[in-house]
Formats: C-alpha cells, structure tokens, sequence
C-alpha cells in the first residue's frame, strides 16, 4: 500500500485532528508510506509531542500548526498554513466526541461549534484542497463519520446530525471527483479507543470497542474505493440493520446503545402511539 499513498496522494497531507487518537494513527502510517505531514489540532503539547515521535521514526517533513477548527478565520488561516505546499490528500478527522445528553439540555452553543467542526470544516476544507487536487489530476479526501451518522438516536441528537452531514458529503464528492482522478471516503468509526473518547465518560467494557490504528488503516486501505466504509467486521454488522427500513427500530436500537455506553436511562419507545 506503501508506493500507492504517495504515488496518489503525496508529497504532503494534511491532517485536521491530527495529533492524538485516529488521527495520529493516520499520521503514522501516512508517514511510514513517505508523505509529509501537516497536523492540526487546538492544544500545542500534544501536536509537539506528535511532531517529535514522527520526525525521529521516519524520514518525513512533519509541521503543525495549532487552531481551533470552529473559528470563524478557517478559511483564512487554511489558506496561510497551506501556503506553498502540495497537499495531495486530506484527512478531516476531528469530530469532538462530547458525550451524551439530552438535545434540550445541553447549550445551544455545543450544538452551533459541533456543526462549525463536522459541518462547515469539512465543507471548507474540501472545497479549498479539493479544488487544488481536481486542478492536479490526483488526490484523496477522507471524512471520518461516526456509526450515529446512520441514524437518530437519543442523547446524540447534535453530533449525530452533523456525523450524517459528513457521510452524505463524502459520497457526492466521491461521485463528482472520480473523474478528476480524485478518490473520497466518508469512513465511519464504532466506539474506538481514543483519548477524547476516553475523556468523554464512555464505559468502554459496555461495547465492542476497535484500535484506532485499525480504524485508521481501514480507512487508507479503502480510500480509493469509496464511496463509504464502515471500520470492523462487527460494525458492519451493526450498520446493516442500522440503515435497515425500520427506521424506529434504528432509532430504538442507537438510543439504547448510546445509552448503555453512558449509563444513561433507556428511553422507553415502545410506548409511544407511533401509528
Ligand atoms: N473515538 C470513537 O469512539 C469514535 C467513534 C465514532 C466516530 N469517531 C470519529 O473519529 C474521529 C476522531 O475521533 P477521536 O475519538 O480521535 O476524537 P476527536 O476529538 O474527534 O479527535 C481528536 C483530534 O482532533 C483534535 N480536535 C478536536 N476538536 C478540535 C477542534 N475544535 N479544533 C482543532 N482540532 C480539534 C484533537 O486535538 P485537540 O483536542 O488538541 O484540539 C485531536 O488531535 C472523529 O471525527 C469522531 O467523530 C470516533
């Protein structure tokens, strides 16, 4: 796979959430394939800390650049930190994992940065790089998706919504650049052990639980395929009857998931005149 990356996808990538969890996965591997690396990520410790590992196991450019990918500037500081370098591939990773709870609980104001992080992002990231990739003839986009992006579900009304957004982007860019020669994957992710999903207060033991280098490997394995891959035999499981008609049922089935995952109360559907 190793020539493949950077014969299609090189000399840099960029990678938004690039400095812990399955991201740095995605770094590692992107640069044992020979790509440099430009990472992204708010805190600058763990984008150092990233940059230091890289750079001492491989023989790769690594450079990062700390930003908060909600604000309002993104297309302005995009523009600056890609100044002069070819990124050949993209890797919208970042998705804030926030927890659980309830739509009408939580602020208004998580639901606004969720939608500026997994919504408007995505959408400016790929437009600007897409477009310097579809000029170019060659290149790849991957959006990382979450199994809630397949359905509704309690508790996770915001970030679900915004994970379907990245799902159904991914696909129609997939459909409009294969042509240039430019693959998109939406890839989704089940629980994965990363820390943002650790810090989020998940019980890890209440579910099947994947390595984000695993995750991450998925992804780069399938990115020139697309449209969509879901990460792990068990997932695509899960997916399956997700997606499947019975849209209650999904809805059922994500709300008690994510509730057992948070020890959360089940909401109890059953009762509800649905007709
Ligand atoms: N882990 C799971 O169980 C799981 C399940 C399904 C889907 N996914 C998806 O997989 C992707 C990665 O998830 P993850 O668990 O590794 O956690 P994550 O918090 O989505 O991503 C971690 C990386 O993104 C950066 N980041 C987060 N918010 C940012 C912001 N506003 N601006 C700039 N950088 C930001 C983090 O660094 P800083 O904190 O320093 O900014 C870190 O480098 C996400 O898209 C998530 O939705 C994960």
């Amino acid at each position: 796979m190793s020539n493949t990356l950077l014969q299609q996808y090189g000399p840099w990538a960029l990678i938004a959430g690039g400095s812990e969890g399955i991201g740095l996965c995605f770094a590692r591997q992107l640069a044992e394939a020979g790509l440099n690396l430009m990472l992204l990520a708010r805190r600058p410790e763990p984008l150092q800390e990233a940059q230091e590992e890289l750079c001492r196991d491989f023989s790769v450019e690594v450079r990062t650049h700390a930003m908060d990918l909600t604000a309002a500037d993104l297309e302005e500081q995009l523009e600056k930190v890609t100044q002069g370098i070819d990124i050949g591939l993209l890797i919208y990773n970042a998705g804030a994992i926030h927890g659980a709870g309830l739509f009408l609980d939580e602020p208004l104001q998580k639901t606004r940065s969720l939608i500026h992080l997994n919504c408007l992002g995505p959408a400016i990231f790929s437009h600007h790089l897409g477009n310097r990739m579809r000029q170019r003839g060659r290149g790849g986009i991957l959006l990382m998706s979450s199994l809630s992006g397949l359905t509704g579900g309690a508790y996770i009304a915001a970030y679900a919504a915004t994970k379907a957004f990245d799902i159904i982007l991914a696909e129609s860019l997939w459909a409009e650049l294969k042509p240039f020669g430019v693959h998109a994957l939406g890839l989704v992710a089940g629980a994965t052990d990363t820390p943002a999903m650790a810090a989020s207060g998940i019980d890890f033991e209440a579910g099947h639980t994947m390595d984000p280098a695993v995750v991450a490997n998925e992804g780069l394995t399938q990115l020139p395929h697309g449209p969509l891959h879901i990460a792990g035999a068990q997932n695509r499981l899960g997916a399956a009857i997700l997606r499947g008609e019975d849209r209650r049922q999904s809805v059922a089935l994500m709300s008690a998931g994510t509730a057992g995952l948070y020890h959360l109360p089940v909401p109890d559907l059953s009762t509800t005149d649905m007709g």
